[in-house]
């Protein structure tokens, strides 16, 4: 059966090395929006591996994978990971990138930096031209993956695009974005990248209709998604399952089970309302014990007690079938764990998490706190060996809700995960 496997929370819930663990079981592993601004960090040969654009399934021999329509690239980016997981023996005969995949220009690197700048409200972007590039898309201007293939076309569509963008560049005092700067060594990229290059749309559909199985990595999460993320402090995409269909133009027959990454606690990196975040030594603690800095930019964190409000609402808007839940190790040491289960607003509870920054700046989180287990769970293979206090956590969770926990990740590696099926 196919799988949908999405972040729940801020993104970095662990989806790179859960993805990696479920990969070897499916014939395809397909990004289906972001871009660069993901990093998710696999361990492969004991060695760290961060991919940012190239599907989480790219370490299993077998499996197919695929950069759908939906993803927006960066060609230099890519051609660089491509020769990264190279030196790790990888063949990429089985990697596919779409055509029809809008392409990041350097015009929309420099926009998201000085926009960012001068911006009132910071996002706190990853700077790599996410927002722009996913505005041309929709604002009917994108240059696509295929236009590398014919440099005077490229040249051509580019032209008034430089020109749009080197007036709002110039707005923000920024330095302008010459074409001669960037065409050949993009054009370059686009022939490394020609083999791989297909019409991801038909392939797909193709191999569904023969029964292939077929996992979907979301990149970000569901409190990112431009739609219903803590808006505007979100991406420019659509994490949730609707990005699916969008992004690899698969139909909703082809969606199966969907499982949701979520950590045991909450992380996020950037500006945005974040009612669990704690502050102080317990921060400090929590960061360092789950090494808590960001995979693509090296930013500290923000970090917090698990939200099951904001969990809650995740599930909800996905249709999640069940939870694969990370880091459970990194709350080892707790004396005390806590969850929020509601938020208090105006003296009364509320289960809602309206995702406005006014109401989630608002709201008191209410928590329930959990005595800590205080032993080591990295080393176990089986639920029942886990600590009771340990599982006592796990299945309040599943309680509270109503969605079952199917893995338990506690550590980096692979071979960390308990599955309960
Ligand atoms: P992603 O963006 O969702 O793929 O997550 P990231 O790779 O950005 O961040 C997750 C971090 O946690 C990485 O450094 C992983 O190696 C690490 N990690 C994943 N699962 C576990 C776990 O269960 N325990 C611990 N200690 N680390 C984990
Ligand atoms: P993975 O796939 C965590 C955050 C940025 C910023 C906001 C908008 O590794 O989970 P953007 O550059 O997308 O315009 O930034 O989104 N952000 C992420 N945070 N994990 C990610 O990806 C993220 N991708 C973007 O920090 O707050
Ligand atoms: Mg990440």
């Amino acid at each position: 059966m196919n799988l949908a496997v999405i972040g729940l929370q801020w993104g970095d819930e662990g989806k790179g090395k859960a993805i990696d663990y479920l990969a070897s079981g499916f014939d395809v592993v397909v990004r289906y929006q972001g871009g660069h601004n993901a990093g998710h960090t696999i361990y492969y040969k004991g060695q760290k591996i961060i991919l940012h654009l190239l599907p989480s399934g790219i370490f299993s021999p077998g499996t197919t994978s695929v950069i759908g329509n939906g993803v927006v690239i960066n060609p230099l980016q890519l051609i660089k990971e491509i020769e990264n997981v190279k030196k790790y023996g990888v063949t990429l005969e089985k990697f596919v990138v779409s055509y029809f995949a809008p392409l990041i220009l350097p015009e929309h690197q420099r926009l998201d930096i000085v926009f960012e700048n001068s911006r009132y409200i910071k996002i706190g972007t990853t700077k790599r031209g996410i927002g722009p590039a996913y505005e041309d898309l929709t604002g009917r201007r994108a240059i696509f993956a295929r236009d590398l293939l014919d440099k005077d076309d490229f040249y051509k569509k580019v032209k008034p695009l430089n020109k749009y963008y080197n007036k709002l560049i110039g707005a923000y005092d920024g330095e302008k974005v010459e074409i001669d700067q960037y065409i050949d060594e993009y054009i370059e990229a686009g022939k490394i990248l020609k083999p791989f290059a297909q019409n991801t749309v038909y392939l797909l559909n193709e191999y569904f209709r023969r029964g292939r199985s077929i996992l979907f990595e979301g990149a970000q999460g569901i409190l990112l998604d431009i739609n219903f993320g803590t808006y505007p402090f979100v991406t420019s995409s659509n994490p949730s399952v609707g990005g699916i269909f969008a992004g690899t133009g698969l139909s909703h027959k082809a969606m199966g089970q969907i499982t949701g990454i979520s950590k045991a606690y909450t992380t996020r990196v950037g500006g945005g309302p974040f009612p669990a975040e704690l502050s102080g030594e317990s921060a400090e603690f929590l960061r360092e014990k789950g090494k808590e800095y960001g995979a693509t930019t090296g930013r500290p964190r923000r970090v917090g007690w698990l939200d099951l409000v904001a969990l809650k609402y995740a599930l909800m808007i996905n249709g999640v079938d069940d939870v694969f839940l990370t880091k459970l190790d990194v709350l080892d040491e707790f004396d005390e764990i806590n969850v929020v289960t509601a938020y208090e607003t105006a003296g009364k509870k509320s289960d809602v998490f309206d995702p406005s920054i006014d109401y989630l700046s608002s709201v008191k989180p209410v928590l329930k706190s959990f005595p800590g287990w205080k032993k080591n769970t990295g080393e176990t293979v089986k639920y029942a060996d886990l600590p009771p206090r340990a599982r006592d956590y796990i299945e309040f969770i599943e309680n509270f809700t109503g969605v079952p926990v199917c893995c338990i990740s506690v550590g980096a590696a692979r071979e960390q995960t308990i599955s309960r099926t």
